[in-house]
């Protein structure tokens, strides 16, 4: 036999010089959900691990995140029901828990990355990431766009270093970064979520917010899950508009996405690994089905193997916790 394979593979010292693809706690964003009150955290009970925090535990929270490693944080508000209306009118609140959340990451670790997520969903009585037409059910695309441009240059002018559009509304990255160019924030990034599926994967997160659609589904605008070409154009789309970072969400099931978006563009690509992705890993462990750590980390790599540069992840404080060692 002329070629061995395997003696690439013999000892760890070969294999790790062989190594392609390495996973590191800078490459992790952790999302963190956030509710009103003081000295609390609430697990959600379908994401095990995962819990609502106050903003003194947020602040905690962000503190060992730090210590870890990781540069980045996501912020998720829980709104109170009696707060939410058709119009998402608490999005815009300059007094309201999403920006406080902000100020209290910035407070704690005034290095530590805050990204922010833009879409109605959170703070809308209708559960949708646009406005509702209440005799039709229609989404309203470009009646959305004022808002969600309201709320981006809100979270940023409170110390949001990265945007997440996650609404998937038509034009919303190019009237977001005319929005900020306008409010002087010519520094803040769009992470952009380019190819964001209509996808079951999303249960256990909307659970945490209180936030799926009281009525219909999002399938008029997140993408059909069969489609890679469609995702292509929202990529080509959300580079014209001022897009910094694209994101491809939920990761797993559509590695092939992130790959194509990788050879295609040369922005960075961010892939999200979602709440049912967590959960699965999470319910197999407890059953005792897979060994939890081995799985997560297999995952995060495989996400930088497909071309990611950085991954949103649930796992992301134990992921850099076993990376330290
Ligand atoms: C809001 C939003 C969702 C997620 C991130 N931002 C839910 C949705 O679109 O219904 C899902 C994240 C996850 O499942 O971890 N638009």
């Amino acid at each position: 036999m002329l070629k061995r394979p395997r003696r690439l593979r013999q000892s760890e010292a070969i294999r790790s010089l062989m190594r392609e693809n390495h996973l590191k706690a800078e490459d992790l964003i952790a999302p963190l959900f956030v509710m009103e009150g003081k000295g609390k955290r609430e697990e959600i009970s379908s994401m095990p691990d995962q819990y609502r925090l106050t903003l003194d535990e947020l602040s905690k929270e962000v503190k060992e995140l730090w210590s870890l490693g990781i540069r980045c944080v996501s912020l998720f508000p829980a709104i109170d029901e009696c707060k939410k209306d058709s119009r998402a009118s608490e999005a815009v609140n300059p007094n309201g828990l999403n920006q406080w959340a902000i100020k209290e990451v910035k407070a704690t670790i005034p290095e530590m990355l805050v990204m922010t997520d833009v879409a109605l969903d959170p703070y809308s009585s209708d559960g949708h990431d646009g406005l509702v037409d209440s005799s039709s059910g229609e989404i309203l695309n470009d009646q959305s766009l004022d808002i969600l441009v309201e709320m981006a240059i809100l979270q940023a002018k409170t110390g949001s270093n990265i945007i997440g559009p996650s609404d998937m509304m038509d034009g919303r990255v190019r009237a977001i970064r005319e929005g900020l160019e306008k409010a002087g924030m010519k520094n803040t990034l769009i992470m952009a979520y380019t190819a964001k599926y209509a996808s079951a994967f999303y249960g256990p997160f909307r659970d945490a917010l209180q936030s799926a659609p009281k009525k219909g589904d999002k399938k008029t605008y997140q993408m059909d899950p069969a489609n890679v070409r469609e995702a292509l154009k929202e990529a080509r789309l959300d580079e014209d508009e001022g897009a910094d970072i694209l994101m491809v969400k939920p990761g797993l099931p559509y590695l092939d996405v992130i790959a194509e978006l990788r050879r295609q563009s040369d922005l960075p690509i961010a892939a999200y690994n979602v709440s049912g992705e967590y959960a699965m890993v999470k319910a197999a462990h407890m059953r005792g089905w897979l060994d939890e750590n081995k799985v997560m980390l297999e995952m995060l790599t495989s996400f930088k193997r497909a071309g990611a540069n950085m991954v949103l992840t649930y796992f992301a404080k134990d992921a850099a916790r076993l990376l330290r060692c």
